[in-house]
């Protein structure tokens, strides 16, 4: 069966700055948290970094022209903050600027729409010196990025995010850790919340004021959380862990409170309006979805509960059950849940799928090609639960595949491979995968065949 997509629907792939870009030394760039913390030995596997990465900030023309071949309508990147303002504030660097110029001018010309993320985790380290997120002050500071960013781009952007998924650099960099800025402090771990969430509703203002026609919203990884066993436990464990990774940023910013029992926790640090200023109109949700959540009580993390992170099987999965190299479920169904339940609990709302898809080990054949046949498999599964959800009302209106490139995993390096696009990190050779040409048919029929 054809499974059709609507007129207008977009088709296009992701990226962040510090997972592709590298250049992270060059044109005056500053240093962002990601740099300190790739550069601090044990945080990153095999002590990697994204120093080179993918090369995108010299080879961005090469890549732009493998989306153009397959008529890609958007693609989907973050600006490095530290390029910007390499402070974070005070001076602003051309030479960053110009990056970003080019890079858009040349999407333009492909009639690729450029859909810009300002915040995809690369916080300038200068501002992490001054306590980071958990310095109110961030919050502002990061509006004033976002309004410069308004100034000089938006003749050409109109479609832009504030911030990518809220709640794993809230959780992974302040409460266990694992990410960059690398800290496990509760007190840090709340105030950052809130002050994130003041971050996104100043910049949207700010943003709003300058231009008010321009398409603005948060991009959020949200899933559904499950208990990983019936026992008491992990049921109450799961409502917390939902409270944490779905609730904390999408309730205030799409719906003007925080959860009661967060409120609560949060109360020394809310003032007057702030709720107010966080809540704002936005245009869309930015949806990054690859898995449920599989939760369990935890009495020694930080949050009281969690799921599987570095190397763990996801939580009371059977066995038996088949993961992507991330060692991620492929669970369509959670795709198709989460996308109805914003429609139905968040007043069916436009939603941009901003981030979705897996990472396999893929081999390169004698004769060149690399035969993803998971990958493409995935992708039909996931798509299909997408074309349901808009089948049943949901107002979805692009997909964007994580990833373009394979680039720089965090904490994992460069071992774990999203790419429809392979690239060799020793001489930074693209390769099509055969997903990126069944992209391309996609693409071109606006669905596929089921
Ligand atoms: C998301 C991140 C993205 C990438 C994918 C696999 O959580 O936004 O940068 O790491 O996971």
């Amino acid at each position: 069966m054809l499974l059709k997509f609507p007129t207008n629907f977009l088709w296009g792939a992701a990226t962040s700055s510090y997972q592709i870009e590298g250049a992270a030394n060059i044109d005056g760039k500053g240093k962002s948290i990601w740099d300190t913390f790739s550069h601090t030995p044990g945080k990153i596997k095999n002590d990697e970094n994204g120093d080179i990465a993918a090369d995108h900030y010299h080879l961005f023309k090469e890549d732009i022209k493998l989306m153009a071949d397959i008529k890609m309508s958007a693609y989907r990147f973050s600006i490095a903050w530290a390029r910007i303002y390499p402070e974070g504030k005070g001076s602003l660097n051309q030479k960053g600027i110009d990056f970003y110029n080019k890079l858009i001018d040349e999407l333009l010309n492909k009639d690729i729409k450029p859909l810009v993320t300002l915040y995809h985790w690369d916080l300038p380290q200068k501002l992490q010196d001054d306590g980071g997120w958990s310095n109110r002050d961030t919050s502002k500071i990061f509006c004033d990025y976002a309004t410069t960013f308004v100034k000089k781009f938006s003749d050409r952007v109109n479609f832009i995010s504030t911030l990518n998924e809220p709640a794993v650099f809230s959780i992974h960099g302040h409460a266990d850790g694992y990410m960059a800025p690398g800290i496990s402090d509760k007190n840090i771990f709340f105030s950052s919340i809130h002050n994130i969430n003041l971050a996104h509703g100043y910049a949207i203002q700010s943003m709003r004021s300058i231009k008010p026609n321009l398409e603005l919203g948060c991009v959020l990884n949200l899933s559904p959380s499950l208990p990983c066993s019936n026992s008491d436990e992990d049921t109450k464990a799961t409502k917390i862990f939902d409270m944490y990774w779905n609730r904390a940023f999408l309730d205030p910013m799409y719906t003007g409170s925080y959860p009661a029992a967060l409120e609560y926790k949060l109360k020394k640090y809310i003032q007057n309006d702030d709720l107010k200023n966080i809540h704002q109109k936005c245009d869309y949700i930015g949806l990054n979805h690859y898995q449920h959540s599989r939760v369990k009580a935890d009495k020694d993390y930080l949050l009281g509960a969690r799921v599987a992170y570095k190397d763990e099987r996801p939580f009371g999965l059977d066995n038996q059950e088949e993961l992507t190299s991330m060692g991620w479920e492929i669970a369509p169904n959670a795709y198709y849940d989460q996308i109805m339940e914003l429609k139905n609990k968040y007043n069916n709302p436009n939603i941009y799928l901003t981030e979705n898809g897996c990472a396999y080990s893929d081999k390169i054949e004698k004769d060149g090609s690399i035969n993803d046949v998971k990958r493409i498999d995935y992708l039909k599964k996931y798509l299909s639960a997408v074309k349901k959800s808009i089948d049943h009302g949901a107002k979805i209106k692009g997909y964007m595949a994580w990833s373009l490139l394979d680039n720089f995993e965090w904490a994992l390096g460069f071992e774990k491979r999203f790419g429809l696009i392979h690239v060799d990190f020793n001489n930074l050779k693209r390769t099509p995968k055969n997903s990126f040409y069944f992209y391309k048919n996609i693409i071109q029929e606006n669905g596929f065949e089921s």
